[in-house]
């Protein structure tokens, strides 16, 4: 059978293949803007089904409907990184939250850690010979598709073909259903004075030549509009937005000085709106892989002057950092945070940088403090802590002393709470040198 006729034989409707899922079976979704909706709708029309599906997925972009009470007898989702739609039954106890690393999520589910029943996923229509493209999300998407019993995939025209190793042919795939629909698309995020100055902080770290990492959040986006002077950029990332076409396109970022993938955009996965997509689509400069290789910190350290821009939510005066958690509450997660960090201090001129606002809920709490709030769970080690950046500055602890750290945060915290951090400091003797 060639693969056209492969291709009509497991052709289906969404109704027919959610029947495959069983009660009691693990369900990988597709990931973040990648999520397939339509069976994800349809898996959620069809409920009295099911009883304890579990439904697992790391960044959730969709709506989540398997996380409202009136699910609870259907679905449990088992969350990998806490979003908006997944937070709240996270944090009252009706979700599972899993803290790994996005990087090792292929391998929970290849080495049968987390054994995957069902994955459904998004795929690009097939090509002259087969092929199918996971466009916007290969990261953990493809792995879970190779390792899962049974893999249902939306068939979706919206879904750029990307290049890479992102491609699945489909007779690896068990049930394929037709459905085009736009995908989830995420607004640049707003820009305030405060993100200006911490993006021109954080571009005086960049030195030409350098290899990018950009994280989530309006921060990593804040300091793209600091570069356009800069010269032979690369881009070796999990993830980018719209943010960054701009430099790609006036050359900005060409990724020519780079040790690894040397003229290639490496990205796992992609959050932005349509414009975005379309710039992907066939697009031999953005290559796509697997997070287990975009995220490898050996491979990240293999380009020299990579410079990983995260952020995070609380830092002690020792450098140790709440990213996911505020308190004893889950936040998010720490998705490829630490990947990128321990990456860019491997790389020869690297820098691992966490970027943020001094304080937070405008302005009444700082985010630097004596010590973590109890409960916070730690998401960078004071061992893995390099640069800190806000709006007031640039602290560089690697290497330095307890108290040396310490005031050097103190020096970028805002100006309102430094007296009482001063204060704090003088108080332990620890940070006395
Ligand atoms: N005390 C009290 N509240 C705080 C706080 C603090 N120290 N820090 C943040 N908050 C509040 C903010 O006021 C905001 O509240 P709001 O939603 O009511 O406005 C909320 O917590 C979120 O903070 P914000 O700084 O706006 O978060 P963000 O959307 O920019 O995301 C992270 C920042 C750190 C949560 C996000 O970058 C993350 O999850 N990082 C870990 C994962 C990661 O970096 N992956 C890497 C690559 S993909």
């Amino acid at each position: 059978m060639n693969w056209r006729q492969l291709y009509q034989k497991k052709l289906t409707t969404a109704e027919e293949a959610v029947k495959a899922i069983k009660s009691g079976d693990r369900v990988v979704l597709g990931h973040c803007c990648g999520e397939p909706q339509h069976l994800v709708k349809t898996l959620i029309a069809n409920k009295n089904r099911y009883t304890k599906v579990e439904i697992v997925h790391l960044v959730a972009m969709g709506a989540g409907e398997y996380c409202q009470p009136e699910n609870d007898a259907h679905f449990i989702h088992n969350s990998l990184f806490a979003g908006t739609s997944t937070r709240e039954a996270i944090n009252n106890g009706r979700a599972k939250f899993t803290p790994c690393f996005i990087s090792e999520v292929p391998r929970l589910f290849k080495e049968n850690i987390l054994p995957v029943d069902v994955t459904l996923c998004t795929i690009s229509p097939p090509d002259e010979h087969g092929y199918c493209s996971f466009g916007i999300s290969v990261d953990y998407t493809k792995p879970a598709v190779e390792a899962s019993q049974i893999s249902i995939a939306q068939v979706n025209r919206y879904m750029p073909r990307t290049l890479g190793d992102a491609f699945i042919h489909i007779s690896q795939i068990d049930y394929l259903v037709e459905y085009d629909e736009p995908l989830i698309e995420q607004q640049p995020p707003e820009i305030g004075p405060v993100e200006k100055e911490i993006g021109r902080n954080c571009a005086e770290l960049i030195e030409d030549g350098a290899c990018l990492q950009l994280g989530i959040g309006a921060i990593p986006d804040c300091i793209l509009a600091f570069l356009t002077h800069k010269k032979d950029l690369g881009l070796h990332t999990e993830m980018f937005s719209d943010g960054a076409v701009e430099l790609i396109e006036n050359g900005v970022i060409n990724c020519a000085q780079k040790n690894l993938n040397p003229g290639k955009i490496v990205a796992t996965f992609l959050m932005g709106t349509r414009k975005l997509y379309e710039f992907v689509d066939n697009n031999p400069l953005v290559e796509m892989h697997p997070v287990n290789y975009t995220n490898d910190p050996y491979i990240i350290g293999c380009n020299d002057k990579m410079i990983a821009i995260n952020s995070c939510l609380q830092v002690d005066l020792m450098g140790q950092v709440a990213s996911d958690s505020l308190g004893t509450r889950q936040y998010s997660g720490v998705g490829g945070q630490i990947d990128f960090m321990r990456g860019a201090s491997r790389s020869k001129g690297g820098k691992a940088i966490l970027a943020f606002p001094a304080t937070a809920a405008g302005g009444q709490y700082s985010r630097i403090v004596p010590c973590l709030d109890s409960g916070a769970t730690l998401t960078v080690s004071r061992y893995d802590a390099h640069y800190f950046v806000t709006e007031y500055g640039v602290a560089d602890v690697r290497g330095k002393s307890l108290g040396e750290r310490a005031k050097a945060l103190v020096n970028i915290a805002h100006p309102h709470f430094r007296a009482d951090l001063v204060r704090q400091i003088s108080g332990r003797k620890i940070f006395t040198q």
